[in-house]
């Protein structure tokens, strides 16, 4: 296969690199991945409006966020048990997303620890942000400690993922019978205690009547801002009234999405319900965005859009199969080229002020 010049390109790489069971865990959606295949279409179904003959020398992608001056907007979601893709595992994605000036979320399901991550990369002097996502577990004590060591280990955001309270229906990874494979675990969560399910009654669901039990809800949210001094900032939201409630909570941002289309299948696309939430947020509060974000025309749509940055998945998972920490760069590198390739063919010089009319 000739050497990858695009996002998908390293996809179909990858393809012929992960196995079975790696394949359908990363690639996978939710049921039917009417999701997955939406966010994708729903980018595609916008279009930009170049201007001409407009001076763009001295153009650049920086952007503000949260306090600091990122040198592009294109940040690595948060992706599980990333030594299943390659054994350098999310090492190499930090590593990767430093050289390149990326932002990078370390999961809470990272195959990795989280001070093993952050140590490999806290004192370099361009890199972009380091964020830590939470999942809420069952044992307060534990959320609470788990904030700590991300406090200590030099996160500077914790992102807590909201949309995920069960998991969604992955018919993609039953079918491949999907398992970890042996060595690879949620290491950060190896101290969880254990929890012991109550006994359900006939006639009990045994998600009603007990996962959910331990999901979180709004109340959870002051709760965790009380617990840190980092901004918290709620992933997976879609609804705009959701967004209203984040913002009247003050937390530190936002992201807009569906998890990549891997939890409720039939979700709408990230792209469609951008515009919805900018107005609600008015500018007062960061609102990132993911989901089939696989060009640079994405990026500079979503930024049109008012995201004040972007997040990739897939796509970085990918490259580290392919390439280990340089082809989570290249992935990078492609997408911040095209970012740059688009904007100049717009006629535009800078992220933060982009015209109404880019887009139709
Ligand atoms: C994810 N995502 C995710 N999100 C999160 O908050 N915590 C996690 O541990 C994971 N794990 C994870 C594993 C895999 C294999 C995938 C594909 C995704 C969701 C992720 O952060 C992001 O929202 C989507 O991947 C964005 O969509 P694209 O760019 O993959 O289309």
């Amino acid at each position: 296969m000739p050497a990858p010049i695009s996002l998908d390109d390293h996809e179909a790489l990858a393809r012929t690199v992960l196995d079975d069971n790696a394949w359908a865990y990363f690639a996978g959606g939710a049921a039917d991945e009417i999701c997955m295949a939406a966010n994708r279409q729903a980018w595609n179904a916008l279009r930009l409006l170049p201007r001409v003959l407009r001076p763009t020398a001295g153009g650049h992608t920086r952007v503000e966020l949260l306090g600091r001056t990122l040198a592009h907007p294109i940040l690595l979601a948060p992706v599980a048990y990333q030594r299943m893709a390659h054994p350098d595992g999310e090492l190499a994605t930090a590593v990767a997303a430093s050289a390149q000036e990326a932002g990078f979320v370390l999961s809470t399901q990272s195959s990795l620890l989280l001070e093993t991550v952050a140590r490999a990369v806290r004192d370099d002097a361009d890199r972009g942000p380091m964020w830590m996502q939470l999942y809420l577990q069952h044992d307060a004590g534990f959320n609470r400690e788990l904030v700590q060591r991300a406090e200590a280990a030099g996160y500077e955001a914790l992102v807590l993922t909201v949309d995920a309270p069960c998991h969604g229906a992955r018919d993609r990874e039953r079918r491949a019978d999907f398992h970890l494979p042996p060595g690879i675990s949620a290491v950060n969560l190896a101290t969880l205690p254990p929890r012991t399910a109550p006994v359900l009654r006939p006639g009990n669901s045994a998600l009603f009547d007990d996962l959910l039990h331990i999901a979180p809800t709004w109340d959870d949210i002051a709760r965790l801002q009380a617990q840190t001094r980092l901004p918290v900032i709620l992933k997976g939201i879609l609804h705009p009234d959701d967004a209203r409630q984040a913002a009247h909570l003050q937390v530190g941002g936002i992201i807009v999405s569906n998890h990549g289309g891997r939890t409720l299948d039939s979700a709408p696309p990230t792209a469609e319900l951008l515009p919805r939430i900018a107005d609600v947020l008015a500018g007062h509060l960061p609102m990132l965005v993911d989901g089939g974000i696989r060009r640079g025309t994405d990026v500079l749509k979503a930024m049109a859009l008012g995201a004040s940055a972007v997040l990739v998945g897939r796509p970085y998972i990918f490259g580290l199969a392919n390439a280990g920490a340089q082809g989570v760069a290249h992935v990078i590198r492609l997408l911040r080229d095209e970012l740059e390739i688009a904007m100049a063919l717009c006629g535009v010089t800078t992220l933060d002020d982009l015209p109404d009319d880019l887009l139709i």
